[in-house]
């Protein structure tokens, strides 16, 4: 039986779209994404799922009277779907440790930075590349990693370094980023299936 691959989302899906991709590619080394759910129902990776036929979900906090009943609210649809791992890719929420030992080991998040440098509560998104450029960095780039109980501090599963210009803007580095993520979530998830990670 093939895996089956949930990808939680917030925003623009540019990473599950090459999750999509590779898959459609046979390039994810068998697995299928069976579910896309997201906490914010304008995120654009909805639409994405949508045109790829995959199930798409939201499930927004503010509907449920605490965290920890969404969280169960969350877990009980991936259990639905049959899931095998879940793959954050720009989910902006952090999980409590419930929900991370309800599917512990096979949670996988992609981070925009070389953990465990601009990681952590806080460093997300376009904030991650504004740290970065403050800090003088030569290089930086991505990282495919387990979660775990500490935010952004799991073990690493791949990290793929891009160059940093003193000219660049946040939007720039962010742009040369995903570049390398887009090839770097699928390839995570290939070696992780085939048992070469
Ligand atoms: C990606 O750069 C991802 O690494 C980052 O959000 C972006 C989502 O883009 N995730 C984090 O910052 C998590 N802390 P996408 O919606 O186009 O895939």
């Amino acid at each position: 039986m093939s895996a089956g691959l949930a990808v939680l989302v917030s925003g623009s899906g540019s990473n599950l779209q090459s999750l999509l991709d590779a898959q459609k590619a046979d390039a994810l080394a068998g697995a299928k994404i069976v579910l896309v759910l997201s906490d914010n129902p304008k995120s654009y990776a909805l639409t994405r799922a949508e045109q790829a036929g995959v199930q798409a979900l939201v499930i927004r906090p503010k509907d449920y009277a605490t965290r920890a009943d969404w969280e169960r609210a969350v877990g009980d649809a991936l259990d639905a779907a049959r899931v095998d791992w879940v793959l954050l890719a720009g989910f902006l929420r952090i999980f409590s440790g419930d929900f991370v030992r309800r599917f512990a080991g096979r949670i996988l998040n992609i981070h925009p930075s070389l953990l465990p440098k601009y990681g952590g509560e806080g460093f997300y998104g376009l904030k991650v590349h504004e740290a970065v450029l403050a800090g003088n960095e030569k290089e930086s780039g991505a990282s495919v990693h387990f979660v775990t109980e500490g935010c952004d501090e799991g073990p690493v599963i791949l990290q793929e370094k891009v160059a940093v210009y003193p000219e660049d803007t946040p939007e720039q580095l962010q742009q040369r980023v995903l570049k390398i993520e887009h090839k770097l979530y699928p390839k995570a998830v290939r070696e992780l299936l085939k048992g070469s990670k």
